[in-house]
């Protein structure tokens, strides 16, 4: 049987793709950086470049992303993408991030235009800021001082659910119609940090606030949290694009491709509630 290869396939928005592809009766192959520990993980390391030609023997479409961490998503994607070629894959579905294709020079763009030139069929999808960040990256600061700390001002941002990104890239890998297209992804309604702070603290009982710092006050949390430098500073620049109201924007894709409105964040919020009372 023909198989859909995941890469990314353990985190946040691989994980819920692959229940999704599952229940619809796809068969779904893993990738994973780790040793496999099931018949339906292949080894794959995008940093070490191992394990590309067996991940794709018989596969007939790929999800693929870059895992965070890295500023090189060129040199960690594009070989990936030619191996697809190589093997003779049909489709690929990319996820990048909102705002990648506005540099022409940066590595994702960079990866995309890639994509775009190589001769499969494709979809880029580049979600906004994930509202998962707030029970992953942003946790620490919410358990140890009920802060949610960031260089952001008073802007506003799209936030998105991941499980609507995994939504969107389990339609797109089952449906040809929009082949060839790119989809910015975002939530319903842009929301402020302070608003967050507030459904956050509505919906824990936690009086949880936000914080506006500078970011040459956030670098070293950044860099003791163990980021390497170059992304230490990557994540600094989003988050002055941030700043600057580029995530603002709302687009219908979401609804558009999956039929179902995206989650709003008080929804979000209930369903990790735990995440933040632990
Ligand atoms: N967070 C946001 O707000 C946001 C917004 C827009 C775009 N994005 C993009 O989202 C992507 C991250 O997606 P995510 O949050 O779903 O990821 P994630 O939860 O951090 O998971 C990363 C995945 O990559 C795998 N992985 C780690 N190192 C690997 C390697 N060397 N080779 C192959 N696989 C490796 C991990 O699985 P194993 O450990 O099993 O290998 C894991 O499944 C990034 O490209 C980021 O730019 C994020």
């Amino acid at each position: 049987m023909s198989q859909t290869l995941v890469i990314g396939a353990n985190g946040t928005v691989g994980s819920p793709l692959v229940d999704l592809l599952r229940q619809r009766g796809v068969a779904v192959r893993r990738a994973t950086s780790r040793t496999p520990q099931a018949a339906d993980e292949v080894h794959l390391d995008l940093v070490k470049q191992q394990g590309l030609d067996a991940a794709f023997r018989g596969v007939k479409q790929a999800f693929l992303l870059s895992p965070p961490g890295h500023t090189n998503q060129d040199a960690l994607l594009i070989p990936v993408i030619d191996a697809a070629k190589r093997h003779g894959v049909e489709k690929i579905v990319l996820m990048t991030a909102m705002g990648a294709n506005l540099d022409p020079s940066s590595p994702l763009r960079k990866t995309e235009l890639h994509l775009e030139g190589v001769g499969l069929a494709y979809n880029i999808i580049r979600p906004n800021w994930f509202m998962q960040n707030f029970n992953s990256y942003w946790l620490h600061g919410i358990h140890n001082e009920r802060t949610i700390a960031l260089p952001v001002g008073t802007a506003r941002g799209s936030f998105i659910d991941a499980r609507d990104i995994s939504a969107v890239a389990a339609a797109l890998l089952m449906r040809h119609d929009l082949d060839n297209r790119d989809f910015d992804l975002t939530g319903a309604t842009a929301l402020n940090h302070e608003e967050v702070a507030r459904i956050l603290s509505s919906v824990t009982g936690l009086n949880i606030k936000f914080q506006d710092i500078t970011p040459k006050v956030m670098r070293p949390g950044l860099l003791a949290a163990g980021l390497p430098p170059d992304y230490a500073d990557f994540l600094l620049i989003i988050l002055s694009f941030f700043k600057m109201g580029y995530a603002e924007r709302t687009t219908d894709a979401v609804q558009t491709i999956t039929g179902q409105a995206p989650r709003s964040f008080e929804e979000y919020a209930r369903y990790y509630r735990s995440a933040w009372l632990d």
